[in-house]
């Protein structure tokens, strides 16, 4: 098992990170530690450069990275010293892990050495020192809760907010529950264009759950994009046999998101494919319903539309979801039987996956309120 697996695993417990500690080495447990704070943390604000040197200590070993930030720029694991150290923070492996992976912040997680040698020649204190506070607050910012889905939509290049669409409040609603769990989490469709290679949404997932790991799936070959707690697959969700392979490989998933080609087959059969494969208490999501109503995606410029659209299939899980009320009483299907919620917004569904067997009326007052002399068969 690697070790973001084991930090993942390991949690809140401190006595499982000292163990990886042991058997991993703590150089190897480090760099995951310091890879995770670099990519968590806000963007350098420090015009001037600055380094921030992070020492990670378990009894009588320290692993020490020195960062370096500037504005503009990602924080980089650096060897010389031409910039000067602006703070030298100092964690033991088992805080730092269990803050970043157990969203514990146990007491006295962490020290500091500020401006440990200021160069005499340097451009002034009065710089310097700021810089040194904001790349610190930077790396800070590394350890804390993540920001608004909404900000980390735009901050990584998602249209998922402040764009296009509108749709990070309604995931923070439906996945708010899931946040610190160790989820998996799927999503078709990995955007980036020409010679972007994309991501943003893989990204901000990944910062979004701190024990989340992350599945994206392309039919362009974005393996490049592959980080820790990251896995990218190639693949054309126009075939289930892909799509099987992806769920038997990395499932079964708390939460799908299919943000793919959008064309209505494909909608009604990734969803048939993947929604076995949901957990109970998971959430399957279908974005851009808009092409419900496109013909170039398959759909129907109609006021309502039909089965084989995209908000046709939410409105079939709709009848799925009250079989029980069924003059007919129609057995359930296995999806009616595992949807207990379908929520619509504006060109977003979530559906909830569970144990739809609440019962219908009884017998003994249905046939007199039902009408079932009406009923259709
Ligand atoms: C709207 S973008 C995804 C944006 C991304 N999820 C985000 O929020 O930043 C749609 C992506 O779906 C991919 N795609 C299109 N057709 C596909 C198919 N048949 N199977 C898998 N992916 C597909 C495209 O290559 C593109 O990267």
């Amino acid at each position: 098992m690697d070790i973001v697996t084991r930090l993942l695993l390991a949690g809140p417990d401190p006595d499982a990170v000292a163990r990886l500690v042991d058997e991993a080495g703590l150089a190897a447990v480090a760099a995951v530690l310091v890879d995770e704070v670099v990519f968590r943390c806000d963007p350098p604000a420090n015009t001037h450069p600055v380094h921030v040197v992070l020492d990670i200590t378990a009894g009588t070993e320290t692993a020490r990275t020195a960062l370096r930030l500037v504005r503009d720029e990602p924080p980089t694991a650096v060897d010389n010293d031409a910039e000067p150290v602006g703070m030298v923070l100092r964690f033991t492996a088992v805080d730092l892990a269990c803050r970043l992976f157990g969203g514990t912040r146990r007491g006295g997680d962490f020290g500091n050495r500020f401006l440990p040698a200021p160069p005499r020649d340097h451009a002034g204190p009065d710089p310097l020192m700021r810089a040194a506070a904001q790349a610190t607050g930077t790396i800070m910012s590394g350890l804390a809760a993540a920001p608004a889905l909404g900000e980390l939509s735009v901050r990584y290049g998602s249209d998922k907010w402040a764009s296009f669409h509108w749709y990070t409040r309604h995931y923070e609603n439906y996945l708010a529950p899931f946040r610190d769990r160790p989820i998996r989490l799927l999503e078709i469709g990995i955007g980036g264009y020409g010679r972007e290679l994309g991501g943003a949404s893989l990204r901000m997932w990944r910062r979004w759950f701190p024990r989340g790991r992350i599945v994206g799936m392309d039919v362009v070959d974005k393996t490049a994009l592959t980080a820790p707690r990251v896995t990218v697959v190639v693949g054309d969700q126009s075939d289930p046999g892909t799509l099987l392979a992806v769920a038997r490989e990395h499932g079964p998933f708390d939460v799908v998101i299919d943000d793919g080609s959008h064309l209505n087959a494909h909608v009604h059969s990734t969803f048939a494919t993947l929604f076995p494969h949901v957990r109970d208490g998971g959430v399957y999501v279908v974005e851009d319903l808009q092409t419900a109503y496109w013909p170039s995606f398959g759909g129907v410029d109609t006021d309502t539309a039909p089965g084989h659209t995209s908000v046709g299939l939410l409105k079939s899980l709709l009848d799925g979801l009250h079989h029980a009320e069924r003059v007919s009483a129609a057995t359930p299907g296995a999806t009616a039987g595992a949807v207990v919620g379908v929520h619509v917004h504006h060109n977003i569904a979530f559906i909830e996956k569970g144990r739809n067997d609440e019962d219908g009326l009884p017998p003994w007052i249905a046939g007199r309120v039902r009408g079932e002399g009406a009923a259709s068969s």
